[in-house]
């Protein structure tokens, strides 16, 4: 294994309350290892901490505790070293308005001393369906597309390390998979990504690694197909021709529930690799050797969306 090209101990977070008294713990002795190369997706409720430890690891946020590392050099003793490699798109926009398109992201690839590449700007403009805005200025565009002109900005910049803070908020669903192409190219240059996100699918469409946090502190932090093997569960929805007054002997051994009035069998069951599919396969056999008709079978594999909801519902239950 590669050394992490980030890598986080202890990190502490509180925000000063107004007129002094406890303050918010906006992270909690956070520990998080990111490896070269990887797409890493943070999830996590509103005020879960996600652009708190962002902003720490980018220079935005003074931790009040803890370390963070980032190519082998200390943040806080080392800043500038680290800085031109790091990358950051940030939640909320902080551009000049006044700035044409085509200048804003000119202005980033040169930024860290990068040569002026016309070619890779009109590439990256077009990638992000923004050419025909090149000299509109950014105050003139719509919100999902001032959202793109900062991802237009990231992949001028190009860093090694790169920070999407909701990188895809507000854009409308055919954009935003143009924009998972984009960040699936420079995965395959060789960029880190770091990304949060509210869309699941996003983290279940692109990332290596999930992390959930909440209030502060991360609950999880596994590989993304792990964790849906591991967490994941299937369900099957059966409508039978004619009610059940009670789910009979012969499936008590499946994890059932009979609804709608006799007429509906719900099958959840299967940690993960296929064992909930091959029960249900089970199930639909005992069914016909039983005599009972069935007019549907739908079948369904619990999303990470899923997990996550049900995870956080858990820890709100713990708490
Ligand atoms: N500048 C600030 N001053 C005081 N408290 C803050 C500040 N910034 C964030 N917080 C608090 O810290 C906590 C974490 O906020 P943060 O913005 O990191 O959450 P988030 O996970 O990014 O949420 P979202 O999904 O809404 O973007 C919240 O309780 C928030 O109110
Ligand atoms: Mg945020």
């Amino acid at each position: 294994m590669n050394e992490p090209i980030l890598s986080i101990r202890g990190l502490t977070k509180t925000y000063a309350a107004r007129g002094g008294g406890g303050g918010t713990w906006a992270l909690d002795s956070v520990d998080l290892d990111i490896n070269p190369g990887e797409i890493f997706a943070l999830l996590g409720p509103n005020g879960a901490g996600k652009t708190t430890l962002i902003g720490a690891v980018c220079g935005l946020v003074r931790p009040t505790g803890g370390t963070i590392t980032a190519f082998g050099h200390n943040l806080a003793k080392d800043w500038r070293s680290a800085r031109a490699r790091i990358g950051l798109v940030p939640q909320e926009l902080a551009t000049d308005m006044f700035e044409s398109v085509w200048r804003a992201v000119a202005f980033s690839q040169g930024l860290f001393g990068k040569p002026y590449d016309a070619a890779r700007l009109e590439e990256i403009l077009r990638g992000l369906s923004l050419w025909d805005k090149k000299d509109a200025q950014i105050r003139e565009l719509s919100g999902g597309m001032k959202r793109r002109v900062l991802i237009a900005k990231a992949l001028a910049h190009e860093p090694e390390l790169l920070f999407l803070d909701e990188p895809t908020a507000g854009v409308d669903v055919e954009l935003r998979k143009g924009m998972w192409e984009q960040i699936a190219a420079l995965k395959e240059r060789g960029v880190t990504i770091i990304l949060t996100t509210h869309y699941i699918e996003e983290a279940e469409e692109m990332a290596d690694r999930v992390g959930i946090i909440q209030g502060g502190r991360i609950l999880m932090v596994d590989e993304k197909r792990a964790m849906m093997e591991r967490l994941g569960t299937t369900e099957a929805v059966i409508d039978l021709a004619a009610p059940l007054a009670d789910i009979p002997a012969a499936l008590a051994g499946f994890a059932l529930e009979l609804s709608e009035g006799g007429t509906r069998l719900t099958y959840r069951g299967g940690n993960g690799e296929g064992k909930g599919r091959a029960e249900v396969a089970q199930l639909a056999q005992a069914l016909t050797r039983a005599g009972i008709a069935f007019t549907s079978l739908d079948i369904h594999d619990s999303s990470l969306e899923d997990i996550f909801v049900g995870l956080l519902g858990k820890e709100r239950e713990a708490a």
